[in-house]
């Protein structure tokens, strides 16, 4: 070895020793836009991993469905393609079916309920299931609100007002069932192509929060909202589990605290922004309406239709009754 050599190897030692190891940097798929929850709890979670791993691990947030649409999301962090994404329930239930429990209609029925639920028992034990039905770990929620109709036809206020208007909903049986029950049938479709589907009048509407309608931009596309209650939006964040059973125990805490503290994070987003957010949706030109007689007719054909056909798959009745005796609420 040359001096000069012997000097450069020397260097390269010294620089490897002085400077830190670069920080581990996950790639986060997100299904919606910016300014949203789904956005809010990404930008938490990469917040406090960064502060618990002391700078060794960060993330990196694809917005917009970049990395994929989200059911394709859960499939790639199952083969370990993708590490982290951050999507609605409703799109992980067709692999796991248990977790389809909190979209059944109405039974989610405030922010509470969903904090109540997710960071209890009952969903440690989802979080359990979804490992071992889809290969992927939920370790943070995002709390969206109600879904609300959206529709560029007409203001809707009773199930017969939705008769005529193609709604767009996500490839749920669940959700496909409830507005069957309510008369009509509506389009199953991925997200991702949800925004140019609404453009095209391809269908004209769909439902989701408000605080997703404002992050998609749908009141470029969509006039009249009808406040149903139907589903809270819950919008887990998941890690791929061969990713997650690949770090130290350590590091695996430190991934679930930061989960932790971005999912209290969430609520309080939720809490400070959706009014805001809604009154902003209405100087767009957006037009709210409440469902007639308070929803009654919306409420009690999609319990009664909808509920019994679902029990096998999420599980058996009972694991229905245990979220809503949680909740305080009568079993069925
Ligand atoms: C859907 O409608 O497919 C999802 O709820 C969209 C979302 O993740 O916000």
């Amino acid at each position: 070895m040359t001096y000069l050599t012997r000097l450069l190897a020397g260097t390269a030692i010294a620089l490897s020793l002085a400077l830190p190891a670069a920080a581990a940097e996950y790639r986060i798929a997100v299904g919606d836009g910016a300014g949203g929850t789904q956005e809010a709890l990404g930008k938490a979670f990469i917040a406090a991993l960064d502060e618990q791993s002391g700078g060794k691990m960060t993330g990196k947030l694809f917005l917009n469905g970049q990395l994929g649409d989200e059911q394709d999301t859960v499939t790639a962090a199952a083969t370990g393609t993708l590490d982290f994404s951050i999507l609605a329930i409703n799109n992980i239930t067709p692999f796991s079916p248990t977790v389809g429990t909190l979209t059944l209609p109405y039974v989610i029925l405030s922010l509470e309920d969903a904090e109540k639920i997710t960071q209890g028992d009952l969903g440690k034990q989802m979080v359990d299931k979804t490992v071992e039905d889809a290969g992927v770990r939920i370790i943070g929620w995002a709390y969206s609100g109600f879904r609300v109709l959206t529709n560029s036809k007409k203001p809707i206020s009773t199930v017969a007002d939705l008769k005529d208007v193609v709604v767009r909903v996500p490839k749920n049986e669940i959700m496909i069932e409830t507005y069957k029950s309510w008369g009509i049938n509506p389009t199953p479709m991925a997200w991702s192509e949800t925004f140019a589907a609404l453009q095209q009048k391809v269908v004209d509407g769909q439902d989701n929060p408000y605080m997703t309608v404002y992050a998609m931009k749908f009141d470029e596309v969509q006039k009249y909202v009808t406040n149903l209650r139907y589903i809270f939006s819950i919008e887990p964040l998941i890690v791929s589990e061969q990713l997650f059973q690949s770090l130290s125990a350590d590091e695996q805490k430190q991934v679930l605290a930061a989960g932790e503290a971005a999912t209290k994070a969430s609520g309080e987003f939720l809490r400070a922004e959706e009014a805001k957010i809604r009154e902003e949706l209405v100087k767009r030109g957006m037009e709210i309406a409440d469902p007639a007689d308070g929803e009654k007719e919306f409420i009690s054909l999609a319990t009664t239709a909808v509920w019994p056909k679902f029990y096998d798959q999420i599980g058996g009745k009972d694991v229905l009754n245990n979220v809503l005796t949680t909740l305080g609420r009568e079993k069925v």
